[in-house]
């Protein structure tokens, strides 16, 4: 039998990614990648933009076609579930028999967090994660006439703007007083709300679901927790994720919403690293955020500079993680860019026109985060400034006349 190799946990961007660097870094021994899903590794952010509006099909989303695995001897095993961690025999369990491994990559993701009320299993109630997910909701907005959203995040916002430019009446009910609070400032939040409401989305802010109403077996619409209720024949839920921690934590392995790993990349086994959406991991950009300056980010850029980075480690080439966390959303016509990380009690300063505007964020005299709206210049700039620490005043970052490129050049 061969020697045991690198065994990646999880067919998703981070999985995926890890495997195909370590093969450019020359890593030349085996290679094991485990998905739990049927197929090739795809990409998921399409799912709630352009393939659910139908502007491109499932062969367009595939990361690699299959004979870039055979070519780079990655073993591909989709549909298979690990069930343990044997971290005394490193071999990793699954149901088809133990897996050998030298070292083990948790890429295992998040999943979707449950709405905890009655009737959300109910026909017509929609969640949107994988492919599966995307499908069957593709299917019912087809034959959908009003849908209700339950959560104001990225997921919910895109596919309210995908549903309500097919024509659907789209209510969207948040628990919080503005959409994506987690994620945006006060200022970027007003402006998405203005403009989905422009687009005829209806919102209820600070509103709870307190169950799913059924017809036939099949929902019908929304009851609120005030007593309000909401008519709809599809209803997408897209309140937040879990991380798939189970395993590392039934492994003994740290876990605190998040895989706990180091600078590195490693578990506190030297033979176990975690990244993605799975990872808790230090990072210099969560400086003045509450808690103890790890994060868990949710986003493709961590998922795949991550893996990069770990396979560098792996393939003798070891670094710290360090890459700036970036995001984006497409919602109807508004591309939204984000570079760092924000936080309630930021400071904002606006910088732009009402229709294409950036919003740094401050904490302290520290720029944090930039939210550009259809300014994609901004949002290249602040990735740099926020990369190198590079020093910015709220005056010069409200001042149009300012050279911010200069000073982002300046500094590299
Ligand atoms: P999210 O965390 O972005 O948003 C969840 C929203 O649901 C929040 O506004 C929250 O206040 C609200 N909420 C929570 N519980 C609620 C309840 N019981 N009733 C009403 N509202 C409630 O998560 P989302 O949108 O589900 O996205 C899932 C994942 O997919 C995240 O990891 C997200 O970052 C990722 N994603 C990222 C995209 C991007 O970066 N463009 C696009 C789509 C998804």
């Amino acid at each position: 039998m061969s020697e045991p190799g690198i065994v990646v946990l999880g067919g998703g961007q981070a999985g995926f990614q890890t495997a195909a660097s370590l093969r450019d870094l020359g890593f030349a021994g085996a290679i094991t990648l485990l998905g739990d899903e049927p197929g090739l590794p795809y990409q998921r952010p399409p799912l709630s933009k352009a393939y659910l509006a139908g502007k491109t099909d499932a062969g367009g989303l595939a990361l690699r076609p299959a004979a870039f695995l055979a070519e780079h001897r990655i073993a591909y095993r989709p549909g298979l579930r690990a069930t343990g961690i044997d971290r005394a025999g490193r071999r990793l369990l699954t149901a088809e028999g133990p897996l050998p491994y030298a070292h083990l990559v948790l890429a295992a993701g998040a999943r979707n967090r449950p709405l905890p009320v009655p009737g959300a299993a109910l026909a017509g109630v929609h969640r949107l994660r994988d492919l599966a997910d995307a499908d069957a909701l593709k299917e019912a907005v087809a034959g959908a006439r009003r849908a209700v959203v339950v959560g104001a995040g990225f997921i919910g916002l895109e596919f309210a703007a995908v549903a309500a430019a097919r024509g659907l009446a789209v209510s969207v009910v948040e628990a919080a007083p503005r959409p994506m609070a987690r994620a945006v400032s006060p200022e970027t939040g007003a402006f998405f709300r203005e403009a989905h409401a422009a687009a005829g989305i209806a919102f209820l802010f600070e509103a709870g679901v307190a169950e799913i109403l059924a017809a036939d077996g099949r929902a019908r619409g929304v009851l609120l927790t005030d007593g309000r209720e909401i008519a709809a024949d599809l209803v997408l839920v897209g309140i937040g994720v879990l991380p798939n921690q189970e395993l590392a934590a039934e492994a003994g392995l740290a876990v605190a919403d998040g895989i706990r790993v180091d600078a590195m990349l490693a578990t506190e086994d030297p033979h176990i690293a975690a990244i993605g959406d799975c990872a808790r991991f230090p990072t210099r950009f969560a400086h003045g955020l509450p808690g103890d300056g790890t994060v868990r980010i949710e986003s493709v850029q961590n998922a795949i500079d991550q893996a990069r980075c770990l396979a560098g480690r792996l393939a003798g080439r070891p670094a710290a993680y360090d890459a700036v966390p970036w995001f984006w959303s497409d919602q109807g016509p508004y591309k939204l860019q984000i570079a760092g990380l924000g936080a309630p009690g930021d400071r904002s300063v606006l910088r732009g026109t009402a229709e294409a505007f950036s919003v740094f964020r401050f904490r302290g005299d520290r720029l944090a985060a930039v939210e550009s709206v259809n300014r994609a210049a901004d949002h290249m700039i602040a990735r740099r400034l926020i990369a190198a620490g590079t020093p910015l005043t709220a005056e010069q970052a409200a001042d149009p006349d300012f050279d911010l490129k200069g000073l982002a050049g300046a500094r590299r």
